[in-house]
């Protein structure tokens, strides 16, 4: 049988990454597909337990060395419990978040760090999606569309929405300029337009890797 194809989703917070994965997820179940839809920082018991103790709290509760090894961590068991058994039985695998985002948070929040990101991804993950789909929008607007869904009581993990709108566009900067650096992986689409919208490039994107 040969391996499923692995599919992750990036950008800054608010973008429309979990509602474009989800609908991603439904289109290709909906065509006969076997797809399953997971996420990071968690998409297996151990690693969402990881995620609780990162994403809640002060902003100062870690330092960015640790929450980087927790980041890996938490990414080396999703990889060995759910990616990669969920590829090598042949099914697609939609994850909301994976590397780039410790390239990016992890790697902009303490100076010079982004060289021991990719050290320790090396040395602990060694593995890159097949396609990465970049949710590229204006960071101020990313940033009211979170908070508008934490206000409304759909997420309550704010320790990096904490972080503020600045560190958003630098965020988004960085995103860019990551695309840039893997042409072949990572395709950026306009996320400020309507979800239907924005699903249709998602979905063009995928079949045409797809074949
Ligand atoms: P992310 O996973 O990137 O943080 P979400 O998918 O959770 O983003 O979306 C953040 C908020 O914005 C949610 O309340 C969602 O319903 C809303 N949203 C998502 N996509 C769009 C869009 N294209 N236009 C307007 N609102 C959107
Ligand atoms: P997520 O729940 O995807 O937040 P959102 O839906 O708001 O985009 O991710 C939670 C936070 O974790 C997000 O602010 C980015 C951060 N994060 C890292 O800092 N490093 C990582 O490796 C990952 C996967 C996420």
């Amino acid at each position: 049988m040969s391996a499923g194809l692995f599919v992750s989703f990036e950008g800054i917070d608010g973008s429309g990454k979990s509602t474009q994965a989800r609908m991603l997820h439904a289109h290709l179940q909906a065509g006969g597909h076997d797809a399953i839809l997971t996420r990071e920082p968690g998409g297996s018991p151990g690693a969402e337990e990881i995620r609780a103790l990162v994403l809640n709290g002060a902003p100062d509760r870690w330092s960015p060395e640790t929450e980087l090894l927790l980041f890996t961590a938490a990414r080396r068991d999703h990889l060995e419990r759910t990616v990669r058994p969920a590829l090598a039985a042949g099914r697609t695998v939609i994850c909301d978040r994976f590397a780039d985002s410790t390239r990016m948070y992890q790697g902009l929040r303490g100076a010079g760090l982004r060289a021991q990101v990719d050290a320790l991804h090396d040395l602990m993950i060694g593995q890159e999606p097949d396609l990465t789909i970049l949710i590229d929008m204006d960071a101020s607007a990313g940033l009211a569309r979170a908070v508008a869904r934490v206000a409304a009581g759909g997420g309550g993990e704010d320790r990096f929405e904490a972080f503020g709108g600045d560190l958003q566009a630098q965020m988004r900067q960085g995103f860019l300029a990551l695309a840039a650096e893997f042409p072949q992986r990572i395709r950026v689409i306009n996320g400020a337009r309507d979800v239907d919208a924005v699903a249709a490039d998602v979905q063009a994107t995928v079949a045409e890797r797809m074949g």
